[in-house]
């Protein structure tokens, strides 16, 4: 079982990297395998609706992150998507990242389970949160929640560490991860089938 995290923050190991390690903790203690991914600083590119991922199933730029985080995703069983805070949205890096994984390949994060987390200094955590929550809502994935809405406050690493419910809240979202991959594990083995989705209806009203 392994579960990837991603830091959408151009600063490395900065307050979006401490909470999820926080997750990344609980989930070892409870055996599950983990790894974080940073996005860094360099430019991820926006989707521009090219249509090339329809046909291929991957994306046409293969020159950032993108490629290689699809590629990790596609044999994992659970994600964390983490973002800093800016101007009460996720950072402009994250949302293009996950607009094109989830845009050209959505399939493989199917029935998987997901939480998404947001690190502020102050305020605009709860927008945050509800902006990026959507590419996991849309996608038959399974969202993780926790004890309080999965953010933590901080401008520094320290900070974050001073944040005691925010870090308990993280912890509980390892928690409750660990224990839904078990339960999906164990389902699996009883046999329990996936559900099926239903595809037949993609009604446009304005024209
Ligand atoms: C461009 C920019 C905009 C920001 N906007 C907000 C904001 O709207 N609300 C807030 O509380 N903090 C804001 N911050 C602070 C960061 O969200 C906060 O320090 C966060 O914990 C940093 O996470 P990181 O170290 O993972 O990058 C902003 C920081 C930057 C660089």
């Amino acid at each position: 079982m392994k579960v990837l995290l991603f830091s959408g923050s151009p600063r490395k190991n900065g307050c979006t990297y401490t909470a999820l390690a926080e997750i990344e903790k609980t989930l070892n203690a409870a055996g599950v395998e983990t790894e974080i991914l940073q996005i860094g600083a360099k430019p991820v590119r926006d989707c521009i609706a090219c249509g090339d991922c329809r046909k291929t199933g991957s994306c046409v730029f293969k020159d950032d992150v993108v490629s290689e985080w699809l590629e990790k995703c596609a044999g994992a069983d659970g994600y964390v998507f983490g973002t800093p805070t800016y101007y009460g949205h996720p950072s402009g890096a994250i949302l293009s990242a996950l607009d094109r994984m989830f845009f050209s390949n959505s399939r493989i994060f199917r029935h998987k389970p997901v939480a998404f987390i947001a690190s502020a200094r102050r305020a605009g955590t709860t927008a945050t949160l509800d902006a990026i929550s959507k590419h996991g809502t849309i996608s038959d994935m399974l969202l993780v929640g926790s004890s309080y809405w999965n953010m933590v406050h901080g401008m520094e690493p320290e900070d974050v560490i001073k944040d005691e419910e925010g870090m308990q809240t993280m912890r509980n979202i390892g928690r409750n991860m660990a224990w839904l991959l078990k339960c999906l594990e164990a389902g699996k083995k009883s046999g329990v089938a996936l559900p099926e989705t239903e595809r037949k209806y993609m009604t446009n009203f304005i024209r």
